[in-house]
């Protein structure tokens, strides 16, 4: 049902791309629809630097050049989704447990294309998804003991073992009336590897795929 609308919004952020641009690219359904329509793409696109095996995989299929983050003094766009947004561009991402590739390979790109269907519009970060954080196996008792005090129902993640392999915490039913603060304060946390709050590095660009079938573009920055 939702994917109809993350494609025509996917559709509508192929003009971000300029010549000879490095792209950043995140993870997700919202992506694969992205990548996918790369194929046809006219403009000639420098490579890719991506945030999961999943991705590359799909990039490869195209035969783009793919760099690694260490082996490029710049990336000029990043693309990805999120699990939710808030009015003020912050987001919840790591649906996908890619989070903190996402968050290194975000904060490297110069402007970040948020694109999104209009179920991930929300006014409170948390309520609705759970807020994933990666955390090093062998901090798992004393971040777990830590981040109760928080509130909210955790639940590790069965199952998935990260790209770094690490694990992966899910914090439900939290109402983040502060996201910034939380961010730092979870990353202050001896053992996290990442939280999935995009505070400091939000969105500038949120292209949405509306329910009615038209697209709507909210901009922080000038482009
Ligand atoms: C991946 O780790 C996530 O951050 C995704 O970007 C996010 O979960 C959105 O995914 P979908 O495009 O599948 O909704």
């Amino acid at each position: 049902m939702l994917e109809k609308f993350k494609k025509i919004a996917s559709q509508a952020a192929l003009k971000y791309i300029n010549n000879n641009d490095i792209v950043g690219i995140g993870t997700g359904t919202t992506i694969k629809y992205f990548i996918n329509m790369l194929s046809n793409f006219k403009k000639k696109i420098n490579g890719f630097v991506s945030t999961s095996i999943t991705s590359t995989n799909e990039l490869k299929k195209y035969n783009f050049n793919i760099y690694n983050s260490n082996e490029v003094d710049i990336i000029n766009i990043y693309f990805d989704s999120a699990d939710e947004i808030n009015n003020n561009m912050e987001m919840i991402k790591g649906g996908g447990a890619a989070l903190t590739n996402e968050k290194i390979i975000s904060s490297i790109a110069d402007k970040f294309i948020c694109i999104v269907d209009q179920s991930k519009h929300v006014n409170i970060l948390g309520k609705t998804h759970p807020l994933p954080i990666e955390i090093i196996p062998m901090a798992k008792s004393y971040v777990t003991k830590e981040l109760s005090k928080l509130g909210g129902l955790l639940k590790y993640r069965k199952g998935i073992i990260t790209e770094h392999g690490n694990i992966i915490l899910d914090i439900y039913n939290l109402e983040i009336t502060e996201p910034v603060k939380l961010e730092k304060y979870i990353n202050s946390i001896a053992g996290v590897v990442t939280v999935g709050l995009f505070t400091n590095r939000r969105a500038d660009i949120i292209i949405t795929g509306n329910y009615d079938y038209t697209v709507s573009t909210i901009k922080n920055i000038k482009l």
